[in-house]
């Protein structure tokens, strides 16, 4: 009952306030940044570091493989033999998988910012992610919390370029029925950032090498209103197999079929291992072939593993350089990507995507999303607080699921109650504007709260 009575004296005095009323009540969070790389920020479909256009040139870095259980970067021996050879590969950023959010950070981060080198971290964990076989009971508060809890570590680097929301969740044609976990995770990763008053690092998705329903996948993260829209969209791709070219490996086609795409695109996985790897994609990736409409890529992978795509051998604390470390290191130095801004629309990309339609690759019946599940509002009032780390019990059973949908587009019930979008809808309009903007978010807050202090008085 204080509650509803808080928040309506609260409205009724300070309207002005009411963009972040719950602040006045929250436990604060930590805003600060550390670091000495420039924080890396998307304008139109680029990445930008400052004033200058950002292409991702970098190494996927799971020492252990994806079977091994372990954060490489939580390991500062491991970390300090790593940084300098990634030094000499002459990269700006790696991606790393798998993440302890119980473990310390600092020193690897900062040996990696001192080396120029940025972050694209994976928020989940195979124990705390969203189930393919069952993605509406593992998309809960419990699996949320997690993902919070991990954002919470690496949002006050700044040399955190990017979170993935998810990897590789559709992985063929049946599972696209995760769509809709998989948007409104990266949503409530957006929200999560903005009403906890962090930094905005991007939030997208990494998508698998699927031929057949990539481009709906891609248009369907970057559908509906801007609070439910991804930062940017990656996806692997292996078919780039030397010898080959812009145009036999196909890449051709994918810079015309996303040539209208309006976030930042990158290729989160490459690197063909069918034949001897020349590295010739390097050229045609940096090339301003590609640079309209890809921001560069991570190449798969910096260890070898049984997989064999290692650039180098690791065995303790030696690292040894295996021929395709020098064939990279070689055509990353011969290649500086285009000066400028590289063909990007900086400052009219274009709208939104459409919702692609229900087809025979697309089981997405209805363009609905899942709200938050009721328990994890908490976390955006309170911080997340200590992440389970690797030993957790894990959450795709844990926890409480969503009960109910919205319309996509609608920004979902955990920022508006009367399913207005915190923004204009990017569909309809021709810039990008910042979601959450002044002058709008007001209304869509007061509703929020209201409605909340409502619910919670009902419990009373
Ligand atoms: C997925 O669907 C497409 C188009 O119908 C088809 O060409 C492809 O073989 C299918 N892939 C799998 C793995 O079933
Ligand atoms: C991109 O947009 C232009 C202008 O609206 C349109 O003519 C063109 O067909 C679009 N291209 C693709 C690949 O969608």
């Amino acid at each position: 009952m204080k509650g509803l009575y808080t928040a309506v004296a609260a409205a009724a005095i300070f309207p002005a306030v009411l963009a972040k009323p719950s602040k006045t009540f929250n436990k604060r969070a930590d805003t600060s940044v550390t670091g000495s790389l420039p924080t890396v920020t998307t304008k139109g479909n680029a990445f930008m570091a400052g004033d200058d256009r950002f292409y991702i040139r970098g190494v996927d870095y799971q020492p252990g493989g994806s079977s091994d259980l372990a954060d490489p970067i939580a390991d500062v021996d491991g970390c300090r033999r790593d940084v300098a050879k990634f030094q000499e590969l002459g990269i700006n950023t790696i991606r790393v998988y798998t993440i302890d959010n119980s473990a310390d950070h600092d020193e690897c981060m900062s040996m990696l910012d001192d080396a120029g080198i940025y972050l694209a971290l994976d928020v989940n964990t195979p124990d705390y992610s969203i189930n393919r076989a069952d993605p509406h009971r593992s998309y809960n508060d419990v699996y949320l919390q997690n993902v919070f809890a991990t954002v919470d570590k690496f949002v006050g680097y700044s040399n955190t370029l990017l979170f993935f929301s998810a990897n590789e969740v559709i992985n063929d044609n049946l599972t696209t029925n995760c769509a809709p976990y998989v948007k409104a995770t990266t949503r409530d990763i957006k929200q999560y950032i903005h009403e906890r008053g962090y930094r905005k690092v991007p939030v997208g998705y990494s998508a698998a090498d699927v031929d057949s329903n990539r481009y709906e996948m891609a248009s369907y993260m970057n559908c509906g209103s801007d609070d439910e829209r991804s930062d940017f969209f990656a996806f692997n791709d292996y078919s780039w197999c030397d010898p080959s070219s812009f145009t036999q490996s196909g890449w051709d086609q994918k810079v015309e079929q996303y040539s209208n795409y309006s976030i930042p695109l990158f290729l989160s996985e490459f690197g063909c291992t069918t034949n001897t790897r020349e590295f010739n994609e390097i050229a045609s990736l940096y090339s301003d072939d590609m640079t309209p409409v890809y921001s560069g890529g991570l190449v798969y992978e910096y260890s070898n593993e049984d997989n064999g795509f290692g650039l180098v051998e690791i065995t303790g604390s030696s690292v040894r350089e295996l021929d395709d470390f020098s064939t990279l290191k070689d055509a990353l130095a011969a290649t500086e990507p285009p000066s400028g801004d590289g063909g990007a629309r900086l400052d009219n990309p274009g709208p939104a995507s459409e919702c692609p339609a229900q087809s025979d690759v697309w089981d997405v019946e209805e363009n609905t999303l899942p709200n938050l599940p009721e328990p994890a509002q908490r976390y955006f009032d309170d911080g997340a607080g200590d992440g389970p780390g690797l030993d957790g019990d894990g959450s795709q059973t844990a926890g409480t699921a969503s009960e109910s949908d919205s319309d996509i587009g609608s920004g979902g019930d955990s920022t508006s109650e009367e399913g207005e979008a915190s923004t204009s809808t990017g569909a309809a309009t021709s810039v990008r504007v910042p979601e959450f903007s002044v002058g709008v978010a007001p209304l869509v807050c007061a509703g929020m709260v209201l409605a909340s202090s409502l619910f919670g008085a009902a419990l009373v």
